[in-house]
Parts: C-alpha cells; structure tokens; sequence
C-alpha cells in the first residue's frame, strides 16, 4: 500500500509531521512525501523538516511565491507527473492553503482517492482566500478527516455522507504534545534575554490585517498601545515585514520585531507568554492547549471550539477593541481548560487507522 502526503506552507508542517511518525512505525505501508515549495525560506520550510523530524520529501516541487492563480496552478501543473509516475492509493492533504486544494484537484483528476486532515473547519467568510481552499478540497475529498465538532456539523450541513466524515481529533496537537519536552528545553527566551510571563507574543499575516495599509496601521498602534502595558515580541512573516516596511511613522516602541522562529523556538515562547494576539488560525489552538490567553485580530474563526472551551476570544480588527481586550486579558492573567476532545495526541493515530482499513478493503472489493 502506497499513500502520498503533500506538504507546502509552514503551517501545514506541523500537521504532517505526525502522519509520517505513524506511518513509519506501521508495517506494509510505504509512503512519498511531496513538498510543493509554496514556502521555501529555510525560516520557514527547512528548519521545521529539522525539528519535527519530517523526513526529507521524495519531490520537491519548488512552486515558490505568485498570485494565488499561477501558484496554484503551477502546484497542479507539476504535481501531476509525480502522481503520473508513483500511483498511490491515495493522495493526504492537510489544511486549507493553496497547495491543499491544487494537489487534491490533482489527484482526484487522475482517479486517486483523497484524504483531507483538518476538514471540515469553515469561517463562512468567502473573502478569506483559506475558506475556497476548505470548500473545494472538502467537496472533492473521500476522506474528511475533522478536528473538532464544528467541522462535523459543518459539513453534515453540506450533504457530505455520514461515512466520509471522521471525527479524529487534531494532528496539530499531536505535534505540539510530543514536541513539548524538547521545545521546553530551547534557550530562546534567554537568546532574547526575555523572562517568561514578562511579554506578548503578535503574529500577523493575513492580507486582511496586513496587505492595506491603514489597517496594518490601526492594528499596529493598538499594539503599542497594549506593549507600554506588556512588551510585545513580534516573529514577522515575510509577507508582513514587506508591508511594515512600507508604513512611515508606525510607533513600534516596546514591540520588538524578529525573524520568524523554528518550531520549537516559537512554542517556547508562547508558552511562556502572558498574552498572545494573532491572526492565526493555528495559534488559537495552540494556545487553548497551553493555556495562555489569546485574542484573535479578526471578525470570525473557522475554530470555533478555541473560543467555546479554549483560551481565544475574537476581538476583531477595530484598535479601540483590541486595546481594551489587550488590557483586561493582561489584568487577568492565564485560563487553564480542558483540552478539546480528542486534542489528545493520538489524532495522527486515528487518521492512518482509517486510511489503512479502508484502503485495504477498497482493494480485496476491487480484486474480489
Ligand atoms: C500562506 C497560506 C496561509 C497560511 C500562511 C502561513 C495560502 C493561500 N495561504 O500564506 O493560509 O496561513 O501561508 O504562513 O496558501 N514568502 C517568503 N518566503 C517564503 C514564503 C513566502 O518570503 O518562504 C513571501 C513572499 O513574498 C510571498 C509572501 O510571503 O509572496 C506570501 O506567501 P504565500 O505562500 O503566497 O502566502 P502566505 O501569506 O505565506
């Protein structure tokens, strides 16, 4: 048996990593890892291979940056022959970027089953480039492999048959779980001669935070605002460090912008934060099992279990909003809750049990 698991952008890393740990430990499978190179900054691809022992992939696609119609369609242009040539059983994608959704149009073209991990999720923002990626990918998928209970009444609401959903919890966390020894132990907050509980943690990279820049700006000055209260340490993607270097005047005092960090580095630091604010979709979950305080600088989530049991609230993109939030979530300190069910380190586990079961009986129903 033979499945190809497609990896891209940095935040699909993490989601794969376990996948591969599982499969190398089961017997009669074989496995091809496909890197379409969306992301291809050491920073922010070929660190995370290191620290998650990601095994080196088989195809490296090398696609880098373009508008969203060249990039996806020079993943699809090129992942074709690969699929051409290796034919597995079935194709993994994971999350919702654009490598998610080209390498799934591809495969299932080519008449090969495809499994989505962390289907299901929707924001019902159609605007937000990540929420096309979900639909499609979900809509031609056979396998909708989902992370908590929104996903399943989202995709029941769709007309996707009971049997093509399974509820397997979150392979993110799978990750963050195992690595968290190992993360405990980087010198990070002592690299940035920061103690711990002393500092926020900003992410921004959405284009609707940080493409225009009057809002980058508003985001920007509620942030300096919240950093006289609490410094902030700002990892900047390149996506948004192009767009701050064009603001002029933006009032940066205590928010100390750094290169984006590896895997392990990175959940240090959040881990030891007093208050985390973001745009990220992964970081809300994260932070709901770490249980440090996180506000979400946008109108809606597509994670909707991180604000119900988790850490997040959503505070949107309004500055005064952000600031009063910012203030009060310092004031009161860090929120412990129960892990969502199944973010128990065993998704990864649940995922390829499925996948091995039905691939194995899809076959003998075949030669039968
Ligand atoms: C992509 C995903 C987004 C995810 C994010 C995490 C899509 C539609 N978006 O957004 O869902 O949350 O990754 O980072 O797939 N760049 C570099 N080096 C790199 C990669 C990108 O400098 O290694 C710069 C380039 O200028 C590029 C820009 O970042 O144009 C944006 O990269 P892109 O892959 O288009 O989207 P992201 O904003 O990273």
């Amino acid at each position: 048996m033979h499945l190809m698991l497609v990896a891209g952008a940095r935040p699909n890393f993490m989601k794969i990593a376990p996948l591969t740990w599982e499969l190398k430990a089961r017997s009669g499978v074989d496995f091809t890892l496909v890197h379409t190179g969306q992301h291809y900054d050491r920073q922010m691809s070929e660190l995370f291979f290191e620290q998650l022992e990601i095994p080196e992939p088989a195809y490296n696609l090398g696609v880098g940056s373009g508008t969203h119609a060249v990039q996806t369609a020079e993943i699809i242009r090129r992942f074709e022959p690969v699929v051409i040539e290796r034919r597995p059983d079935a194709v993994v994608v994971v999350g919702d970027v654009n490598s998610t959704v080209a390498c799934a149009l591809t495969a299932v073209k080519l008449g090969i089953p495809v499994a989505h991990v962390e289907a299901g999720l929707r924001s019902f923002d159609r605007s937000m480039p990540e929420e096309i990626n979900r639909v499609v990918t979900d809509a031609i998928s056979d396998w909708l492999f989902v992370s908590e209970p929104s996903g399943v009444a989202n995709l029941e609401n769709e007309g996707v048959p009971a049997g093509r959903i399974h509820f397997v919890g979150n392979v993110m966390i799978d990750t963050l779980l195992a690595m968290r020894d190992l993360s405990e132990r980087s010198d990070v907050l002592q690299q940035l001669a920061v103690d711990s509980q002393s500092y926020s943690v900003v992410t921004l990279h959405r284009p609707t935070n940080v493409d225009e820049p009057a809002v980058l700006s508003g985001l920007l000055q509620a942030l300096a605002r919240v950093a006289q209260e609490s410094p902030i340490i700002f990892p900047v993607h390149p996506r948004t460090r192009a767009a701050v270097q064009k603001l002029s005047g933006a009032d940066l005092s205590n928010i100390r912008l750094i290169e984006p960090l590896g895997y392990l580095e990175f959940m240090k630091l959040v881990a030891h934060a007093r208050l985390v604010l973001t745009d990220s979709g992964g970081l809300q979950e994260e932070t709901t099992i770490l249980g440090i305080p996180c506000l979400t600088l946008r109108k809606n989530t597509e994670r909707p279990v991180t604000v119900a049991e988790g850490t997040n609230t959503l505070v949107g993109m309004d500055p005064a909003q952000i600031v009063d939030h910012g203030l009060r979530a310092l004031r009161a300190g860090n929120r412990r809750n129960q892990p969502p069910r199944f973010w128990d380190g065993q998704a990864a586990k649940r995922v390829i049990d499925v996948l091995l079961n039905d691939v194995t009986r899809g076959r003998s129903a075949a030669s039968a």
